[in-house]
């Protein structure tokens, strides 16, 4: 079981308090959203900001020190023994998909905020400090900007996003810009690495494999690389029944081709996943020929090198589907991760705090993206996945977790920490 350091830390918390309390934290942040009927909640909305300043003050609550950040992040900080100089950054993002689930995240910053809370009540001080993070956007639903709070505090914020804008055609500048937030704002949030003792995030796994496996958690060795890009076909609109089919530009018939691309190259390497998630006929009228369609293109491979050939090999061949229907197709880059390998001492951390807790230690790679890999190379990151029910199901309302199992995420965790130095 738990080591001595560990029971001492942990040992007058009742099995479950950890885990019922993150629940019921989480289905309370889960109220707040830009849905009538389901969860959402994006970049600096209403709902958005009632959920940063709900964060806030839940770590205040907790004794932590806490500030939302210039971009909206909600940095809580519980303070290390004296001579502490650097920080472990524990957290996760609060902003998610549309129609998402209550844990995405969300299960991240709460498991941190109750050991946070936790640490506070027992007066127990760690020899770094421990800045709990609700990160404000890594979804990038609103501007197709992921990973826009922990970049920023990672000092990769990526300055050219400034200028995505969101549906109603408004810039992320000029968001920024009536929040009072400037470039110079954003680039102080940057931490220097020398201050960051490391990274640890505890996420749902959001895939099948603990679940299959019957494991409550497990450690993630790597995060997976992603690149997104908007592609825009434009070809000629026509009368839908004028036109003869030799002589059309068709934009959506090219745009079913380049779906078709994607999928057939993706399907050729083991270790590679393509998605169109988007796709659209702008004002498409039932008989128009599609002058216009927009759609978007996520590709993932934990190996950078299988992910570049495929973008390269996708990329040439929208370029003859283009040709050879005479219409054209600009692809916009919009987001381009390498994978993330998770530090070999933090994987090992997170394995030794596992066994104490009489469970197997189990690795497995990240096949979604994660806020960690903003820190990768700065300083050491670590994640511990927590079982996802209902057949590992993600960005679903049907997203589910056990008590049980984030009772033992919250015990592991701080398990971990009592045992960092
Ligand atoms: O897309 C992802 O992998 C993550 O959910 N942002
Ligand atoms: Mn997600
Ligand atoms: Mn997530």
């Amino acid at each position: 079981m738990l080591d001595r350091k560990a029971r001492q830390a942990g040992e007058r918390v009742a099995p479950g308090i950890f885990g019922n309390r993150i629940i019921d934290l989480a289905r309370q942040l889960g109220q707040h959203s830009e849905l009538p009927d389901a969860l959402m909640c994006t970049y600096f909305s209403q709902v958005h900001k009632a959920v940063a300043v709900q964060l806030r003050d839940w770590m205040r609550a907790a004794g932590l020190s806490a500030e939302i950040d210039a971009v909206g992040n909600v940095v809580g900080r519980h303070s290390g023994a004296a001579g502490a100089t650097k920080s472990l950054l524990v957290g996760s993002h609060y902003d998610t998909v549309a129609n998402a689930g209550l844990f995405d995240g969300r299960l991240g910053i709460l498991t941190g905020l109750v050991v946070a809370d936790h640490l506070n009540r027992i007066g127990r001080q760690l020899p770094f400090h421990l800045d709990i993070v609700a990160f404000s956007e890594e979804e990038g639903v609103r501007f197709s900007a992921p990973y826009l709070g922990s970049g920023a505090i990672a000092g990769r914020f990526d300055e050219s996003t400034l200028a995505r804008r969101d549906q109603n055609n408004v810039s992320l500048a000029t968001v920024l810009r009536k929040e009072g937030v400037d470039l110079a704002a954003i680039r102080a949030l940057a931490r220097p690495p020398e201050t960051l003792r490391g990274y640890l995030e505890v996420h749902i796994e959001q895939g099948p494999v603990l679940l299959e496996r019957d494991l409550p958690v497990g450690i993630v060795t790597s995060i997976v690389g992603s690149a997104r890009f908007r592609v825009t076909v434009e070809g000629v609109a026509g009368h839908a029944g004028t036109v003869p089919m030799s002589l059309r530009r068709d934009a959506a018939a090219a745009a079913a081709e380049i779906v078709l691309a994607v999928e057939r190259r993706c399907f050729a390497a083991a270790d590679l996943v393509g998605t169109v998630g988007q796709l659209a006929v702008p004002h498409g009228l039932i008989n128009v020929i599609p002058g216009r369609c927009e759609l978007s293109l996520d590709l993932r491979s934990s190996d950078d090198v299988t992910r570049e050939a495929a973008i390269s090999d996708i990329r040439a061949e929208i370029e003859q589907i283009a040709k050879r229907r005479r219409v054209t197709a600009v692809i916009t880059e919009l987001s381009h991760h390498l994978a993330a390998p998770c530090a070999q001492s933090m994987q090992s951390a997170l394995a030794e705090a596992i066994a104490r807790a009489a469970v197997e230690p189990f690795f497995l790679p990240s096949g979604a993206g994660h806020d960690g890999e903003m820190f990768a190379g700065i300083t050491d990151i670590g994640m511990l996945f927590v079982r996802c029910g209902n057949g590992g199901i993600s960005h679903s309302p049907l997203e589910t977790v056990t008590a049980e199992d984030a009772d033992l995420a919250a015990r592991i965790l701080l398990d971990v920490l009592v045992n960092l130095n």
